[in-house]
């Protein structure tokens, strides 16, 4: 979009994490805001902080997954003058033992990171298709590109959010309404990441890893300039990612070999007792 001042933003997973600051890329670039999470308390603490710096922000608190609160949040943006941008943030991690992940787990896993942000693009195209420039921004990760161990539920709704963005890409390329999927990989400063390094540390140099602030800076990038995906980590993960769609069996044993002791330990240290 060449234009972001005046617009206006869904964001889901606003509450805690990467979430505000991306928002507060989105507020300082001049866009009026929808903020969807479950946590009513801190949403409406960072409403108090975004309307200080002068954004103009609405609240829905809500479960990404129920379409009561995607509609909610769709009205909203209608009555802020009309949505052009959709970024589908909200998450949610249960890298462990396939063995001791319980069905539910795996379905809200499903459910959050897929269904939702699908069901949301749904809901949202007649109103993006109806502005004059749109886009679509889909958090998805590294994760979704390479696989991860103990992350077979994660990597495979990452991989298909991924999918879903390049698909409805292809899609919407006669329309002024983009898609991008944004994949970062061990995000630090804030985020899903830090609860992993308070049980086992940091993952290994080896793998790279990103800021919060270079996350949030690439969902702007991806609202002014479209890209179909933009990697969002220190380490050349292009090439080995090339690999994986070549060499699946070379580029699995390289990235088990890289980050399967650090992602058993986080899975062994998540074992409920007994396992
Ligand atoms: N951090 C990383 O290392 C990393 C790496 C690659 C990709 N990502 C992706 O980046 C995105 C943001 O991750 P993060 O690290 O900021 O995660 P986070 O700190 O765990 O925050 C997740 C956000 O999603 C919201 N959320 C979760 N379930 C929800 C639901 N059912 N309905 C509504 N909101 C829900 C949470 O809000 P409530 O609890 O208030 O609902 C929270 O605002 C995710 O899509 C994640 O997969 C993160």
């Amino acid at each position: 979009m060449h234009n972001l001042d005046g617009r206006v933003a869904l964001l889901t997973g606003a509450s805690r994490g990467i979430g505000p600051l991306i928002s507060d890329r989105l507020a300082r670039a001049g866009l009026k805001l929808v903020l969807l999470a479950r946590d009513r308390a801190r949403l409406e603490a960072e409403v108090a902080r975004l309307r200080a710096a002068g954004a103009t922000v609405i609240a829905v608190p809500g479960d990404v997954c129920d379409a009561g609160a995607q509609e909610a949040a769709l009205t909203a943006a209608e009555g802020l003058g009309g949505l052009s941008a959709l970024i589908n943030n909200a998450g949610v991690e249960d890298f462990g033992h396939l063995t001791d992940t319980a069905p539910e787990t795996i379905a809200d896993t499903v459910a959050v990171n897929l269904t939702a942000p699908l069901q949301l693009c749904r809901r949202a195209l007649p109103a993006l298709l109806a502005r004059d420039e749109a886009q679509i921004v889909n958090l998805a990760s590294v994760a979704g590109l390479l696989g991860t161990p103990y992350g077979a539920t994660y990597s495979a709704t990452k991989a298909g959010l991924i999918m879903a963005s390049l698909s409805l890409r292809m899609e919407l390329a006669e329309t002024r309404v983009g898609v991008t999927a944004v994949c970062p990989a061990f995000v630090h400063g804030a985020g899903m990441h830090e609860e992993a390094k308070r049980l086992v540390g940091r993952a290994p140099a080896l793998l790279g890893s990103t800021t919060a602030e270079a996350t949030a800076d690439a969902v702007l990038r991806a609202l002014r300039d479209n890209p179909a995906e933009l990697i969002v980590n220190d380490a050349p993960l292009r090439p080995l990612v090339g690999f994986g769609r070549s060499l699946p069996g070379f580029a699995t044993w390289l990235t088990g070999r890289l980050a399967g002791p650090y992602m058993r330990k986080l899975a062994d240290a998540r074992r409920p007792p007994g396992a």
